[in-house]
């Protein structure tokens, strides 16, 4: 294959899901000059991705370190909402509508008693309602809803219309696209150097970021100790269309644990309401199966009896970027001048304003932001690169 070789940037960044695209943007805005590999652009995930900002309802026991990072990254979603939108000339769907967490029996309503007090403990705002306070709420819930936690702080944004504003945002802001796959991190000296896309070219670069979701523990070149361990986890999501006739439908996001099974649905201003998702260890499978159709319209039923009158618009399957302990690489490897900005597993629709401000200081001032400190790189692997100058 002939090489050819394209001028240096400052930084190239491998992978244009939200992740890199944010890291693009933001790292452009602090002048440094981006380019970003990727076939599509705005592809990924977040095609499938709910939206849900769910600080407060997807917390977990022991994730109380990324419990601050997701809030400082909810905080922060209104400001870089507008500021993305004024940026892109385009709108991309945040709602304020708050989150519905319902029991539908005994054992559910236990886990969300659990879910409250554990709430409560990390000084959140959850209130806890009777099934008849969370009918007069949501009237479309089944009758036997039994209780729920009302949190009116996660709210939702459009994933698919994130993605699009991004790339906007990054072409109006410079960055330089290379619509081709990233084959091979270019190691020269015992530093990252770039990256050889799949037609040959050669991208130089001072630094690069693997933001790459689920594809990031495989790109070819980097070395083995640094590649992250980031593994696939498949989610099935269902699109369906409320007709005007039947808005609205649900006000807000409602969502419970149903056998086991997260199922969550969320209704947007146009009429789109998102049912997910499953969670299957399948590596790299994005099969849509009748099981998992099935199940989470089986449990969405159970929630809201009246879904099954919905046009069923789309079915779809993508995979999560998980980590070990379900929170992000963000930051230096031990290999000079790689950075991670990956592993977001189910939270990174809602890490995207924070991952772009820690990655765009780390790429600018050669240093991360207090709060994405506990996300480095080297809690898996051995020490980081000691820091650099910026570019
Ligand atoms: N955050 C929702 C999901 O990953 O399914």
């Amino acid at each position: 294959m002939r090489i050819r070789r394209t001028d240096g940037s400052d930084v190239l960044v491998i992978g244009g899901g939200i992740i890199g695209l944010v890291t693009a943007w933001r790292a452009a805005q602090r002048g440094l000059a981006v380019a970003l590999a990727d076939p599509e652009p705005g592809g990924g995930a977040a095609r499938v991705a709910a939206g849900m900002l769910a600080a407060v309802t997807e917390l977990h026991y022991g994730e109380e370190t990324l419990l601050g990072l997701n809030l400082a990254s909810a905080e922060r979603f209104a400001a870089f909402t507008a500021e993305l939108e004024e940026a892109s000339g385009r709108d991309i769907g945040f709602r304020a509508c708050g989150t519905l967490a319902v029991a539908l029996d005994a054992d559910d309503r236990a886990h969300l008693r659990e879910l409250h007090e554990l709430q409560r403990r990390s000084g959140l705002e959850s209130e806890w309602l009777t099934g008849r306070e969370c009918r007069r709420l949501e009237p479309m819930l089944a009758p036997g809803v039994r209780g729920g936690l009302r949190v009116d702080g996660d709210h939702q944004v459009d994933p698919r219309r994130l993605a699009a504003a991004l790339l906007t945002a990054c072409e109006r802001a410079g960055v330089l696209f290379h619509r081709r796959r990233a084959d091979r991190l270019s190691v020269v000296a015992d530093r990252a150097a770039g990256a050889v896309l799949d037609d040959g070219t050669e991208v130089a670069a001072g630094q690069v970021v693997l933001a790459a979701g689920s594809l990031s523990g495989r790109l070819a070149g980097v070395p083995a100790h640094v590649l992250p361990p980031v593994r696939p986890v498949k989610g099935q999501v269902l699109r369906l269309t409320v007709p005007p006739a039947y808005a609205p439908f649900l006000s807000r996001t409602v969502r419970a644990v149903v056998r086991g099974s997260h199922i969550y649905l969320v209704p947007r201003e146009n009429g789109e309401l998102v049912v997910g998702a499953t969670t299957e260890e399948m590596g790299w499978d994005t099969t849509v199966t009748a099981g998992g159709v099935y199940e989470l319209l089986r449990d969405a039923h159970e929630l809201v009896p009246g879904i099954t009158e919905l046009p069923l618009t789309e079915t779809r399957a993508g995979l999560r970027p998980a980590s070990p302990d379900n929170a992000p690489l963000l930051g230096r490897t031990a290999l000079p001048g790689l950075h991670l900005a990956t592993g977001h597993g189910r939270n990174g629709v809602l890490l995207t304003p924070v991952t772009g401000d820690a990655m765009a200081s780390l790429l600018a001032d050669g240093e991360l932001p207090e709060a994405a400190r506990p996300f480095s790189p080297g809690r898996f692997s051995p020490a980081p690169a000691p820091q650099e100058q910026p570019a």
